[in-house]
């Protein structure tokens, strides 16, 4: 009788949407990563790491908009790294920073040149945070690097299957279909980013986003890996919806992704200054780039929506180079 009574509860309780074996499944996936146990309140971590933990995960307090000294504020809008890098950059499949440090110095087609890690940071301050530089001895930028060194070394036990990047989407034959890329958008993500896509702040201004902007002044910039339309469909395939999709087990197909990448792309955002000095040996250039100037004569909407396979060929053909984003 009390076994009935328990599943009928659960009957009861249970809100359908994600299947229930499913929603398990993420649950435990989700569950590997806890910022409380492992940080917050963790008595063996030093100060500098908790403290890198902080900039990364409420960039805005520390290095953005509501820093309390303006010459702290290098971020230029209220993301946190945190919102692209998911669960303290630790999560396979959302560009996660485990084992980075060891990745660096690489070669950079964008500058040309062999970069550090703290290049590399200021790539996503520059871009994807809409900001400058932080100084490399800074403060910040030292406890941000000694916070990815510490997960590098302490979270592989909890999350064991590194991948790093975001593994790529199939290349579509087609160009993204706006109308399409609306639907999508309207069904699977517009309940927390908002139909303007400006996403929804917590109640306290300070906190920032609970879910985070997709366009708009408060975005990332024209020149952030996120707005090439190959990058954010490999990001959104493997880590959206919010919770309902990870690498392991996405939701959207590849060309879902495709299309409502392209859309939430087609909207207007801040504008990174002097794109022109990016990729200094234009044939690097990722072909999903949306600004110029190419090695190539494809338009600029077809660098920004496809179709890609063409533009492929053509670097193949031409300069012996594989391309695939
Ligand atoms: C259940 C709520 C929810 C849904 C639905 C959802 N997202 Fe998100 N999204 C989030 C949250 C929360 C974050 C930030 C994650 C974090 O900080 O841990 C995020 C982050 C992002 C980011 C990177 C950060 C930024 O602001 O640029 C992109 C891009 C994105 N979502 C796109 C989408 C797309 C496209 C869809 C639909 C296919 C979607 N999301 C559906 C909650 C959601
Ligand atoms: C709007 C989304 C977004 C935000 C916010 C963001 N990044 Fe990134 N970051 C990206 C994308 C996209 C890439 C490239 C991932 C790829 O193509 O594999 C990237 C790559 C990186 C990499 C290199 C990862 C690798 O595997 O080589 C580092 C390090 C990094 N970001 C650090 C940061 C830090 C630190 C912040 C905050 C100061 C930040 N990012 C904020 C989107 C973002």
């Amino acid at each position: 009788m009390g076994t009935l009574l328990f599943i009928a509860l659960v009957l009861l309780t249970y809100e359908g949407g994600v299947d229930k074996e499913e929603y398990i499944e993420n649950e435990r996936l989700f569950a590997e990563w806890d910022a409380q146990k492992l940080v917050l309140d963790n008595p063996m971590l030093p100060d500098l790491v908790r403290d890198g933990y902080y900039i990364v995960s409420e960039s805005a307090n520390y290095i953005g908009p509501n820093a309390k000294e303006p010459e702290q504020q290098y971020a230029g809008n209220t993301l946190s790294c945190t919102n692209c890098h998911l669960n303290g950059g630790t999560l396979s499949g959302s560009a996660s920073w485990i084992g980075i440090l060891d990745r660096f110095p690489q070669f950079r087609g964008r500058e040309n040149r062999i970069g550090t890690i703290e290049d590399r940071i200021n790539g996503c301050m520059e871009r994807s945070m809409n900001g400058i530089p932080l100084p490399v001895p800074s403060y910040p930028m030292k406890a941000i690097v000694a916070y990815m060194d510490w997960i590098s070394s302490e979270i592989p036990q909890v999350n064991s299957k590194i991948i790093s990047g975001y593994p790529d989407i199939i290349l579509p034959e087609v160009a993204v279909d706006l109308d399409l890329g609306k639907q999508i958008y309207t069904r699977e993500c517009l309940l927390c980013h908002g139909s303007d896509g400006a996403g929804i702040r917590f109640q306290e201004k300070e906190k920032g986003y609970q879910y985070p902007p997709l366009w708009g002044e408060d975005s990332y910039n024209t020149g952030a890996g996120m707005h090439r339309v190959l990058t954010a469909a490999a990001f959104i395939k493997n880590n959206m919806p919010y919770l309902q999709a990870s690498w392991e087990n996405p939701k959207l197909s590849d060309l879902e992704a495709f299309h409502v990448a392209g859309y939430i792309n087609s909207f207007s955002r801040p504008q990174k200054q002097n794109t022109d000095a990016d990729f200094p040996d234009k044939k690097l250039k990722p072909i999903s780039t949306p600004y110029g100037p190419w090695t190539d004569d494809f338009s600029p909407e077809q660098h920004k929506y496809g179709p890609f396979p063409p533009i492929v060929a053509f670097y193949e053909k031409t300069f012996k180079l594989k391309k695939t984003k």
